[in-house]
This record gives structure tokens, C-alpha cells and sequence, in this order.
């Protein structure tokens, strides 16, 4: 019996314009150009280990047996790095999120990120980072952006080998974070690849796409220097614009609970008392909380107090995706 082993650590990312709806479902070819910074604070850490006398793929997930269906995705992603590697060996996959479960954080990014970099590196196959990002965005579009490090970039474009994420800048560059109020821990709904697919449905899908290169460069101008009140106003707008998409969508997708929109307005009324935090949301009701670190400590006890947060998370801005034996 042969084996051949790596694991992988990777973080989730939150995007601060994001991406909604493919150009192309099968390759996840994003609609949108789209930026994010990835979170330090929360990791997945993954084992691929392809076994000579296997007979089928085994999925592992904190402790448990993988669903049908999240199985099927996980071996769907070994079988594009089988091609690549010209391999036909059956592996076990073990993966373990350090966050809680139940948050509603359980994070698609970090988990192709993670499943990319140790199932490549157990193959024998020495990819680039840009095309490590590209194999990871197959298994899950934003996954490519938690391949890079820091606050990452990933262009639109119409082939595949031309979207992957990069690094705009590297994690020191700003300390930012992320403070998470959960306010909702049960599973979504409707997931973000169903929503992918209906995001043309909604009539403000055009609109959003039209408009978020503008968005998309104020965001990247606000990072790089450092203007922390532009990239509020920008980061809200592009949220907003999202969830306008989702909620018009056929079937319209409302993530929001009451305590969602507690959070939101909260954030705007201390932003306008002169406390520099602004809000965004991704495919759930949970809300990111940025700030500059100084303010983190007083913005966490803030989103405590509030009725319906049930518990709050807080991270830094994280490294890249990599290997760790
Ligand atoms: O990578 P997916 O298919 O889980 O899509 C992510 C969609 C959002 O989280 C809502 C936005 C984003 O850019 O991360």
C-alpha cells in the first residue's frame, strides 16, 4: 500500500465588493470583479491522503461523515486534480474548521482553498499560486481568493485561465478587522451557488454589474491609502447592491433577520457620532463589522450589547493559503 500525504491551512475571506452571479456556471467565471481581505482569525485545516488500495473517496468533515452532496463537490475536486496529475488513486479527506460550528460561517472559501493547496501538493503537482487559485475558484468561486494573501483582487474575464485572485496588498499593509456579529447560527437557506444561478433574474442584476468596476476602483484606491471613511461609504454601497440582487431575485433570496438590520443601523449611527466601523454582509444574515484595530475593542462590546447577537467573532486580516507537512 502506497500513500501520499500534505495538509493545508486556509482561511475564510470577506468580500468588501463582491462577487454575485457567473458569466459561466460550469467554470464559476464571476459576473464581477471582486475584492476581499482574508480573515486570520478563522482557519481550515485539511488532510489529503490518496491511497494505493483505496476503492472509493472518503470526506471527512469536523469529526464527521460528509453529506451527499458536500461529498460530491469535495470528489468532483479531486477528480480535476487527478486530471491534472494524471492519477487514479482514491484519497481520504480529512478537513477540521476551527470556528464553531453553527455560526453560519461554515465557509466554502477556506475549504477548496485548503482541499486545493494539500490535495495538489499530495499529488506531486507544484503549481503556481496564480494557478492554485484559478483550480481552487472550480470548487468554489471566492475559494480563489483565499489562495492569495492579505486583501486579494480577482478579475473578471472570459476564459479560465485568465480569473484567479492576487494579492492587492499584503495583511500588515492595514489592520483591519473583521468583527462578526452572529445573529443567526442555522444553515442558509438557499446556498450561494443556487444563488449564482438566479442572480440574472433579479433586473438590477445588469445595473450592479455595470456599476461595480467604479466601486471596485474606489475600494482599491480607499485600501491603498489607507482612507478609511471611503472605504465605508463603498463597501456599504456594494453590499446594498448585492442584497438588492437577492432580494428581487425569482425566487427572491432575503437573508436579513430583524437583528440584521439592528446591526446595520447601529453601524451608521456610530459612524456618525465619529466611530470609523461599516458593514457588510455576505449569503446570510450575519454581519461583518470593519474597523481600524484601535476601534475593534469598543465595536465588539458595542455588537454585544445588541438584542439578537448571539455571539461575535473578531479577526485580523490572514495570510494566504499554504502547507504545513
Ligand atoms: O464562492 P461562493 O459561491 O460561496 O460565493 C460567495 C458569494 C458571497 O459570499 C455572497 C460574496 C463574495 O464575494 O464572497
Amino acid at each position: 500500500m502506497q500513500i501520499r500525504n500534505a495538509t493545508a491551512i486556509a482561511h475564510p475571506n470577506i468580500a468588501l465588493i463582491k462577487y454575485w452571479g457567473n458569466r459561466d456556471h460550469a467554470l464559476r467565471l464571476p459576473a464581477n470583479s471582486s475584492l476581499s481581505m482574508n480573515l486570520a482569525a478563522l482557519a481550515t485545516t485539511t488532510t489529503v491522503e490518496f491511497i494505493s488500495d483505496l476503492g472509493t473517496d472518503r470526506v471527512v468533515i469536523d469529526g464527521a461523515e460528509a453529506t451527499a452532496s458536500a461529498r460530491e463537490r469535495v470528489v468532483a475536486h479531486l477528480d480535476r486534480v487527478r486530471a491534472l496529475a494524471s492519477l487514479n488513486t482514491r484519497a481520504i479527506v480529512t478537513s477540521h474548521n476551527n470556528f464553531p460550528a453553527g455560526t453560519g460561517l461554515a465557509s466554502s472559501a477556506s475549504a477548496f482553498a485548503a482541499l486545493s493547496v494539500a490535495a495538489c501538493a499530495a499529488a506531486g503537482l507544484a503549481l503556481s499560486t496564480d494557478a492554485l487559485s484559478r483550480l481552487a475558484r472550480r470548487g468554489s468561486g471566492s475559494a480563489c481568493r483565499s489562495v492569495p494573501s492579505g486583501f486579494v483582487l480577482w478579475n473578471t474575464c472570459d476564459e479560465d485561465d485568465c480569473s484567479f485572485g492576487r494579492t492587492l496588498a499584503p495583511p500588515y499593509h492595514w489592520d483591519l478587522r473583521d468583527v462578526i456579529a452572529i445573529v443567526e447560527s442555522a444553515h442558509k437557506a438557499t446556498g450561494s451557488t443556487e444563488g449564482h444561478a438566479i442572480a440574472g433574474t433579479s433586473p438590477f442584476q445588469v445595473a450592479r454589474v455595470a456599476s461595480t468596476p467604479e466601486r471596485l476602483e474606489r475600494c482599491r484606491a480607499a485600501i491603498l491609502a489607507h482612507d478609511f471613511l471611503a472605504l465605508a461609504d463603498v463597501i456599504e454601497q456594494d453590499a446594498l447592491a448585492m442584497h438588492a440582487v437577492m432580494m428581487t431575485s425569482v425566487p427572491s433570496l432575503l437573508y436579513w433577520r430583524p437583528a440584521t438590520l439592528a446591526v446595520m443601523q447601529a453601524v451608521r449611527a456610530w459612524r456618525a457620532a465619529g466611530l470609523a466601523v461599516a458593514f457588510t454582509i455576505d449569503a446570510g444574515p450575519n454581519v461583518h463589522c470593519i474597523c481600524p484595530a484601535e476601534f475593534s475593542t469598543q465595536v465588539e462590546r458595542l455588537v454585544r450589547a445588541i438584542p439578537g447577537v448571539e455571539r461575535v467573532l473578531v479577526s485580523g486580516v490572514g495570510e494566504g493559503s499554504h502547507l504545513v507537512s
